[in-house]
């Protein structure tokens, strides 16, 4: 005799049964990897009435997760508008629970939903150890895994899915895709500050192992986030639709910063050319900067050209493009030189105030921050380095004490190097305060934040993209 749990799973097995599951919100989903995307994805599945478990190897995260955002609370409970509202009410009502233990919850899951990071080596080539060993464990749980569907969600080169994760599931397992258990690609496309409202803005990508699968997750998405479903021929598509408008920004933005610092070199404003350019109506403005920072800008690249070897094809433009914003960093230690040679201060020594460690505006988030090899360049130099980020108030960041706030500055800092774009900096009152900075001589303005008019008189301002202007 089946008991009623066995005769569900079974029941799992066609369209019709899903989509009532799906109606009656009685389906189990464990997601493994609740960080940054694990987390608010698990939130708004649990919030909509599906009992969630988030998987993390993490047990301190997960202590936390369960609190409710712990003390001192995870980053993403900071930096993410809405996210500690919505965990303290899912975890409460009892429809979100984190766990370190993988078997016990993914085998009463239905579906199986993986956020684990994908990164890439110092050589630059894809490391797939973590969501490889993701993949053994879903194989492991063999017999257990008829009639889940699998969803993949990290970024991942296109043929990852089809070509190493269902044939890994199904030699762990002994099961067939598409006969025993189901899977799909739907890459994360959530910007980091703006997750939870971009989870039920942002149009989802769905790409399945079959039409079934493609089907029943485009219906559970839609009921989750009501957002649009664009359900695609296979996973290898919904791969490379995610890679893709990644990387067209990557190359639009070494586009802005090498023809950025032409631009300066012929004495000509970028930003100012940016804007009559936008005025075409095929224009598409990308700004300059320190370079790309985070989890996926800097390494997507990579995993469209590992894949490109694999059939002997390299896109050139990509991987040159990837080239020119990890020299972005670079650059804008010479602007930093160039601003002390405007004052006749050398650099060994002279005390810089570098604001913002942040890859990008208001996130709490240090992966691959271009804050990184400048500072380690300007230390190289002897400069005498005082750090402030309102994400990390006194935490230590390059065997450095961060400054609480900002108000060193006034004390003896010739330069400031605004190196984020994080609010607090584009302030009236951080603004007032420049002014206030009587031995204030350099701003080195790596977003193009400030106007001419707003700035202290009397100080040089060099922008990304602009001749150095001294303010009169
Ligand atoms: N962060 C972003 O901005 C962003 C945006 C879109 C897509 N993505 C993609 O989403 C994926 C996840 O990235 P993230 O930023 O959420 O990573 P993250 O590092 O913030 O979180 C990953 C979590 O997975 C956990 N983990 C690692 N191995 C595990 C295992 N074997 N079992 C269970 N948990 C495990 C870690 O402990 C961590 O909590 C990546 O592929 C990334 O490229 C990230």
């Amino acid at each position: 005799m089946l008991n009623n749990e066995e005769k569900r799973k079974i029941s799992l097995k066609n369209y019709e049964d899903w989509q009532k599951a799906i109606d009656k919100k009685d389906l189990r989903i464990a997601v493994i990897g609740i960080g940054r995307i694990g987390l608010p994805t698990s939130l708004v599945i649990s919030k909509r009435g599906f009992m969630t478990y988030g998987i993390d190897i993490n047990p301190v995260l997960v202590e936390k997760v369960n609190q409710g955002g712990g003390d001192p609370p995870i980053p993403f409970v900071l930096d993410e508008p809405n996210l500690a509202e919505t965990l303290k009410d899912v975890v409460l009502k009892g429809l979100f629970k984190a766990t370190t233990q993988f078997e016990q919850f993914a085998k009463i899951s239905d579906v199986i939903l993986i956020c684990v990071p994908t990164p890439v080596t110092e050589h630059k080539v894809p490391d797939y150890s973590i969501i490889d060993n993701v993949v053994k464990d879903i194989g492991s749980l063999k017999d257990d895994l008829k009639n889940k569907i699998i969803i993949f969600e990290p970024t991942l080169g296109p043929h990852y899915v089809e070509k190493h994760g269902i044939p890994s599931i199904e030699s762990f397992s002994g099961l067939k895709v598409n006969r025993d258990f189901w899977v799909v690609s739907c890459p994360e496309r959530a910007n980091p500050g703006y997750i939870m409202e971009n989870l039920t803005s942002v149009p989802r990508i769905v790409g399945g192992s079959n039409d079934f699968a493609g089907k029943v997750i485009t219906s559970l998405y839609k009921k989750v986030y009501n957002v649009e479903i664009i359900q695609v021929s296979n996973p290898r598509t919904a791969n490379s639709i995610k890679l893709i408008e990644n990387i067209f920004r990557t190359v639009n933005i070494a586009f802005a910063n090498e023809i950025s610092q032409l631009m300066r070199r012929l004495d000509i404003d970028y930003m100012e050319v940016l804007k009559g350019a936008a005025t075409k109506y095929n224009f598409l403005p990308h700004y300059p900067g320190p370079g790309v920072g985070g989890p996926c800008l800097p390494s997507n690249p990579y995993y469209l050209i590992d894949d490109g070897y694999k059939v002997s094809f390299t896109p050139n433009l990509v991987r040159l493009a990837t080239e020119i914003n990890q020299r972005q960093p670079a650059h804008i230690t010479e602007l930093i030189f160039e601003g002390l040679n405007k004052i006749g201060y050398p650099i060994a020594g002279t005390p810089i105030a570098f604001l913002g460690i942040s890859y990008k505006a208001n996130v709490k988030d240090i992966q691959i921050s271009s804050a990184i090899p400048i500072i380690e360049d300007l230390r190289n130099y002897n400069a005498s380095v005082k750090v402030y980020d309102p994400f990390y108030k006194s935490d230590r960041f390059l065997n450095m004490k961060i400054a609480p706030d900002y108000k060193f500055i006034q004390q003896d800092y010739p330069i400031i190097v605004v190196h984020t774009d994080h609010k607090e900096f584009c302030t009236n009152e951080f603004k007032q305060y420049l002014k206030k900075c009587s031995n204030l001589k350099v701003l080195v303005d790596c977003h193009n934040i400030y106007e001419y008019q707003e700035l202290p008189q009397g100080i040089y301002y060099i922008g990304v993209g602009r001749p150095a202007k001294y303010i009169e």
